[in-house]
């Protein structure tokens, strides 16, 4: 039975991984610790877990600014807190960012992911009640075309350079567990969508330059397709997953929500406009179709249904609840979308431990 008592979160400041923490803090019976493990590259922001303190989960909950590249860092995090176990999001994650550069793709998702495989196995030898749980995508199956699914049997076919990184990764944590015997679980994710996602997604790019009269750019002929999960169901899975899933066991995970780019955007202008005086017409006129995105995939499509017979996982949000949450949770916050725009949310470490002369961990 795993423990996960001292749980290693990586890339806890990004936008699942902040969601993922909240959610085991506020929506489930944990009792144990959390250590949040991140680097703070641009996508990293830990100011949306600032409250768990005020909140009285200060004592269970800690922030250590980290590289999964860095063996020696890792070593100390794991020798530190006594991790028994591991929620691996840590990753570069924008498939726009890997065509423009790749580099950081290759290091971080396959040699970061490595070397926390390595000190896991080293640190963790036989033991048997410790799980590393790997964060995935759906995208390492390639494109869908107007028919089928995805689901744990689909052959791997990854396109871009993010989601060839991912199958890399997905592969050497499945390799660790049959060649070494570490106690894994695998999730491969649809799209998520919700608060805190950083700004050059989809969703809450949109969102914003609406707020800002800004152009609304959509590739191609904004006909592609993805399956929409709430951030909060995703977290929920890998809960799920860790605690009922047996070890070895990978599980797809998706939303029965697919959309066009271009039907989403509509649904988004009519939520925005009902949230704001904008009119919606005006904003529509703003839509530009422009250049595709190379190699662009057409179709993701999940099916989940293993996750639901073998586990009982279920999502709670249906498209509209979740859409007007997320609308409503970023015209509520727009302090945290101007500290991004105006690059304040980088001296976040610096404000709250080198300023104030707090242990960085
Ligand atoms: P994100 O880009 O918002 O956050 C990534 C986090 O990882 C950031 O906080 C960043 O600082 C940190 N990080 C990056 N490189 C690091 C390194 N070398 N060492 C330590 N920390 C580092 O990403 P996200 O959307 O939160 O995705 C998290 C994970 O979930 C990724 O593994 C991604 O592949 C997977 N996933 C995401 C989605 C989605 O729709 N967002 C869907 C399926 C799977
Ligand atoms: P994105 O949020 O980047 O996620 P992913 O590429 O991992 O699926 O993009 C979601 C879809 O939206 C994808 O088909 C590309 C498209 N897209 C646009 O049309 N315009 C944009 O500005 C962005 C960022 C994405």
């Amino acid at each position: 039975m795993q423990k996960l008592s001292n749980i290693l979160v990586t890339g806890g400041a990004g936008f699942v991984g902040v969601n993922f923490i909240r959610y085991l803090f506020e929506r489930t019976g944990f009792d144990g610790r959390i250590v949040n493990f991140d680097a703070l590259t641009y996508a990293g922001n830990p100011a949306g877990l600032d409250d768990l303190a005020a909140r009285g989960f200060g004592s269970r909950y800690m922030f250590t600014k980290g590289d999964i590249r860095e063996r020696l860092a890792v070593e100390k995090v794991f020798d530190d807190n006594e991790i028994d176990s591991v929620v691996h999001f840590a990753a570069e994650s924008h498939v726009d960012r890997s065509i423009l550069g790749p580099d950081d793709f290759i290091t971080t998702n396959i040699i970061g992911t490595f070397t926390l495989l390595e000190v896991a196995r080293k640190k963790w030898k036989e033991r048997d009640d410790v799980l590393f749980h790997h964060v995935s995508t759906d995208e390492v199956f390639g494109s869908l075309g107007d028919e089928g699914y995805f689901s744990e049997k689909t052959p791997y076919d990854p396109h871009s350079p993010y989601s060839a990184s991912k199958a890399g990764s997905d592969h050497l944590v499945r390799a660790y567990h049959h060649t070494f015997g570490l106690p894994v679980t695998v999730s491969n994710c649809s799209n998520n969508y919700g608060p805190y996602q950083f700004p050059e997604k989809l969703i809450p790019l949109m969102i914003i330059n609406m707020m800002d009269g800004k152009p609304l750019p959509v590739y191609g002929d904004g006909r592609n397709t993805r399956d929409w999960l709430y951030v909060e169901d995703h977290a929920s899975a890998i809960w799920t997953i860790m605690n009922k899933a047996k070890t070895g066991s990978t599980y797809a995970i998706g939303g029965d929500n697919e959309w066009r780019n271009i039907e989403l955007l509509n649904k988004l202008i009519k939520i925005v406009a009902e949230n704001t005086r904008k009119n919606p017409d005006l904003i529509r006129k703003t839509i530009e179709f422009v250049k595709d995105r190379p190699g662009h995939d057409r179709r993701y499509a999940i099916d989940s249904s293993l996750l639901k017979h073998d586990l009982g996982w279920r999502p709670s949000f249906d498209f509209e609840k979740g859409l007007t949450k997320t609308v409503e949770w970023y015209l509520q916050n727009l302090n945290w979308v101007h500290s991004i725009q105006n690059g304040e949310y980088k001296n976040w470490y610096e404000t709250n431990y080198v300023n104030r002369n707090l242990h960085p961990g």
